[in-house]
């Protein structure tokens, strides 16, 4: 367990399993976290496999150095946003991996942390930056947005039924006291929804703090440009699992690995293939993977969770 920065890793077997690993081999852990997947891949590929371990967030990083400190240079611990994987990749003379792991979302610990401001449960500054050398935070995004960009964001990446009404309230509400805390958003929220609404169903303040989190740290732009590099950086044969946690992202991963599991890409009817599309991904997941009830029922945070997986293939050897 990492002390004090404790996570229950999610499909972990199903996920590590996926990969094949394999001793002398190179693995891509796009998402740190609390280290439950990058340990288990480095355990599965001993002696001398190796994980290439990314998180933008400073504190999974300073944890993992303790945590995963018994696997030495085995493990390289890299502090950046996976969608610049390729510029780290190169920097370390490493051209392609042997599989790519992807768990996205927030880990425990920084929903747990109140002061980190993810959560709608902890008063603290409405912060919700993964990485804190970022500048725009969900207080900058509360206080400068005008009412039809909150809308949008509520209800793009938050789905949030009463998105307009909130954005409203927040906007008039600013007015009179800056909103600087996740308490002070809570409390606007609750007046923007109806009574009657929001006595069933979660918490009335999910939905926006989801949406805020996801534009804060940009999490579907950063997923469709990891998305973009990976065929490049697998060798043939080596898989990439990705593992989401709501429609948005999961849409995400099912369309980009449609798309290079095709040869043709032309928009539908077009008489002549001018794409030149060529297909890089084979689909190993129909269907994607989903939990057991047992680990739904040991975590429920599991529940919303479907993985992904793809194998790098090429009919023509040296693409
Ligand atoms: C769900 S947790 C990963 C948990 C991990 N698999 C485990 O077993 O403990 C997701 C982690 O990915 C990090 N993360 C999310 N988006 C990222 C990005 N674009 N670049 C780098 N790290 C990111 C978050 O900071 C968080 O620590």
């Amino acid at each position: 367990m990492n002390e004090g920065f404790a996570h229950t890793t999610v499909l972990l077997q199903e996920a590590v399993a996926m990969l094949r690993p394999k001793n002398d081999a190179t693995y891509v852990d796009l998402t740190l976290g609390a280290g439950g997947h990058t340990r288990a891949l480095l355990e599965a590929s001993a002696p001398l496999g190796k994980v290439i371990a990314f998180d933008q967030d400073e504190r999974a990083i300073l944890a993992a150095q303790s945590f995963l400190s018994e696997f030495k240079d085995r493990l390289t611990l890299v502090r950046a946003n996976f969608r610049d994987v390729r510029a780290v990749l190169n920097e370390l003379s490493i051209d392609k991996v042997d599989g790519l792991l992807c768990d996205l979302g927030v880990s425990s610990p920084q929903l747990d942390e109140g002061e980190r401001g993810f959560s709608y449960q902890h008063d603290a500054p409405l912060d919700m930056r993964m990485d804190q050398r970022q500048k725009m935070s969900a207080k900058d995004l509360v206080a400068k947005l005008d009412a039809r960009e909150l809308t949008d964001i509520f209800r793009t990446y938050g789905e949030e039924k009463w998105a307009t009404r909130i954005a409203s309230f927040i906007v008039k509400e600013r007015i009179e006291h800056p909103i600087e805390t996740t308490g002070q958003l809570v409390e606007v929220i609750k007046k923007a929804v109806p009574a009657a609404a929001r006595r069933d169903g979660p918490h009335p303040a999910k939905r926006v703090f989801q949406a805020l989190r996801i534009k804060v740290n940009d999490e579907l732009g950063a997923l469709e440009d990891v998305l973009a590099i990976a065929p490049d950086i697998l060798h043939l044969g080596a898989r990439i699992a990705m593992i989401t946690f709501h429609s948005l992202e999961d849409r995400l991963v099912k369309q980009s690995f449609v798309n290079e599991s095709r040869e043709c890409i032309c928009p539908p009817h077009t008489p002549i293939c001018t794409c030149s599309h060529v297909a890089r991904l084979k689909i190993i997941t129909r269907k994607p993977v989903l939990p057991t009830e047992k680990e739904i029922a040991d975590n429920p945070r599991a529940r919303s969770a479907k993985l992904r997986v793809a194998e790098r293939f090429a009919k023509h050897q040296n693409l």
